[in-house]
């Protein structure tokens, strides 16, 4: 019967112990050590950890979850999986001649890579208009703990933007990350994703849990913007030389093009470049070239045909040459017919002498 007594009684100061915790004190001296210092566990993974009290001093564990071993000034804690979100582990003790106990919270993270990690244009669906504003929302669920997560959009290579829950909660939770952004023509066709990053600190892992979400890529209607001057200068070209106008435009739907040519002129095209081979007098005038796509743009050309005097040029210079050619060798032959006869008189001689050469 006293046996009994006396077991009721252990048990008794059991229960009445580990109830003493919560009147713990965390501002004694000789507080209990933990080694580590800290946990930073994988949701479902083991855990352990240990803890040192005082010479002398008597040390105990209090823990939700796993499997203790207090052994005088060491207790040694382990679990096989670690699955409390908000552990309340203490290591402490007795302090001599009072009621308080002496105790060292043991700070546990535990952490849940995302299982859904997705990016959207928020309430937008097919292509996207230039210089507009529309928002990338990254969807990140059931992530724990929030608060050390940290979301980044990307366009291709280039960071958007980095963003962060304001959120405290321990336990698992889905946010959706919002970014404001302005379409240019450059983002016709780029690619958007989203990474989310558990940034655990030098006692996570050695590389920190990484998810990334699939790429979505966008359609942004654009232009047509000319490559070329808006207001071209006077083009002037002689007759019979190559004529080209060039009114070459980019843009999202791909531009068409239309051209109104002088009444004189006969030539049709649709393309970016209106080439005549051989110009007339009569291709002399305004054209004007509609580039159409999201808008239509009109680019106006005034081309001047100037007459070709070159073979002119060239017969004058030919029967100028010819006629010189003529007059010397004219003049010439009488300069000599006069030297001869003179010669003739002098000597007496044979005009065959002299002229027959
Ligand atoms: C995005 O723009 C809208 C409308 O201008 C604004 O209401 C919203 O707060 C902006 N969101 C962010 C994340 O900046
Ligand atoms: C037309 O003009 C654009 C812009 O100046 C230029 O890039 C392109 O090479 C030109 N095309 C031709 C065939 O000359």
């Amino acid at each position: 019967m006293s046996v009994s007594y006396v077991f009721l009684l252990i048990s008794l100061m059991n229960v009445l112990r580990d109830f003493g915790v919560s009147g713990c004190v965390e501002q004694c001296k000789d507080k209990p050590v933990f080694m580590p210092p800290s946990l930073v566990v994988m949701y479902g993974d083991s855990a352990s950890a240990s803890c040192v009290v005082c010479n002398g001093c008597e040390g105990r564990l209090e823990t939700p979850l796993g499997d203790k071993e207090e052994n005088g000034t060491i207790v040694h804690w382990k679990v096989d999986r670690m699955t409390e979100w908000d552990p309340n582990i203490q290591c402490y003790y007795l302090i001599d001649g009072t009621d308080d106990h002496c105790c060292t919270k043991l700070p546990v993270t535990l952490y849940q890579p995302p299982k859904v990690v997705s990016i959207s244009f928020l309430n937008h669906n097919g292509p996207m208009l230039e210089a507009s504003q529309y928002t990338l929302e990254c969807n990140i669920e059931n992530v724990a703990p929030i608060k050390n997560l940290n979301a980044t959009i990307y366009k291709g290579e280039t960071l958007l933007g980095h963003l962060q829950s304001s959120s405290q909660h321990k336990k698992p939770v889905s946010e959706k990350f919002q970014l404001n952004f302005t379409t240019t023509e450059k983002d016709d066709g780029a690619q958007y994703w989203c990474k989310a990053e558990l940034q655990l600190g030098p006692d996570g892992p050695e590389s920190p849990p990484v998810v990334k979400s699939e790429n979505i890529s966008s359609t942004v209607y654009y232009g047509p913007r000319l490559l070329g001057p808006a207001n071209p200068d006077l083009v002037t070209v002689t007759e019979g030389d190559v004529l080209q106008l060039n009114c070459s435009a980019v843009g999202n739907p791909s531009p068409l093009y239309t051209w109104t040519v002088p009444s004189g002129s006969a030539h049709l095209d649709n393309g970016s470049i209106l080439t005549i081979d051989s110009v007339r007098f009569e291709d002399g005038g305004k054209y004007a070239c509609h580039v159409s796509g999201n808008r239509t743009i009109t680019v106006d050309f005034t081309v001047n045909v100037q007459g070709n005097y070159l073979p002119y040029i060239i017969l004058g210079v030919i029967i100028s040459v010819v006629g010189l050619l003529i007059a010397v060798s004219v003049g010439y032959s009488q300069y000599y017919k006069q030297k001869c006869t003179r010669q003739y008189i002098l000597t007496g001689t044979g005009a065959a002498h002299c002229c027959s050469h």
